[in-house]
């Protein structure tokens, strides 16, 4: 089967090529803990950058219960620099939340993670997928890209987002789906990069049907505001 196909390659990749970040565990899976606060950092912010205040939050908010606990000041001062404070006011919020009504955990499931205070779709797929390895494709910049292209979808992205997000999920491997999650995004952001993606160490070269159609360079079409 074609999709069980691709989706195998590209696990194969990450297991070569993925990349080690602070917010991975190899061979194990993160905490929903620590998949939020990574998530929500680098939802604005570039990887490079969230690494170190990635490293000093945890350290100063170890989990749930200490955050919630902590007064937002300290929170805000943690977040010095990361620019759109609204997330941490959120992050903050959410912990209390947690505290108040789930017993200090994280739920399972992307509908309950949706409810949450601050999480929507983009971080409720993260969670349940990276935290507790669910089938829930997560869909961000990266993920457009690489289907868009995969597929070869010529429409601007505002008009196909339900039609990728269809495809996105379809395509996610029925196992490792947290490894999954963590593919898409790195094939995303390492070798089907908006400029000059590297077709050539890609595990789609052969089944891209932007690649064929020499539409890299147009493909995807991002609708200009
Ligand atoms: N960008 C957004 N989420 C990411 C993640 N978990 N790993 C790497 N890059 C990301």
């Amino acid at each position: 089967e074609k999709r069980a196909a691709l989706s195998s390659a590209l696990l194969s990749w990450y297991d070569q090529f993925g990349r080690d970040l602070p917010w991975r565990v190899r061979g194990a899976h993160p905490s929903p803990y620590t998949v939020w606060i990574s998530e929500i950092m680098l939802q604005q912010t570039t990887v490079k950058t969230v690494i170190p205040y990635f490293y000093r939050f945890l350290e100063k908010f170890p989990d749930i219960e200490t955050l919630a606990n902590a007064d937002i000041e300290d929170v805000l001062l943690m977040w010095q620099g990361l620019g759109y404070y609204t997330r941490a006011r959120k992050l903050h919020e959410c912990a209390q939340y947690l505290v108040k009504n789930h017993g200090g955990k994280f739920p399972e499931t992307y509908s309950e993670l949706l409810k949450l205070p601050g999480i929507g779709p983009y971080t409720a797929a993260s969670i349940s997928s990276l935290a507790f390895d669910k089938r829930e494709a997560v869909v961000d910049g990266n993920v457009i890209r690489v289907i868009s292209r995969l597929y070869g979808i010529q429409e601007s992205t505002a008009i196909s987002l339900p039609d990728v997000t269809k495809k996105a999920q379809n395509l996610m491997s029925d196992t490792r789906a947290a490894d999954y999650t963590s593919a898409i995004m790195d094939l995303g952001a390492t070798v089907c990069t908006p400029k000059n993606p590297v077709c050539n160490s890609c595990p789609f070269e052969t089944d891209c049907a932007a690649l064929s159609l020499h539409l890299i360079e147009e493909i995807p079409k991002i609708e200009k505001l």
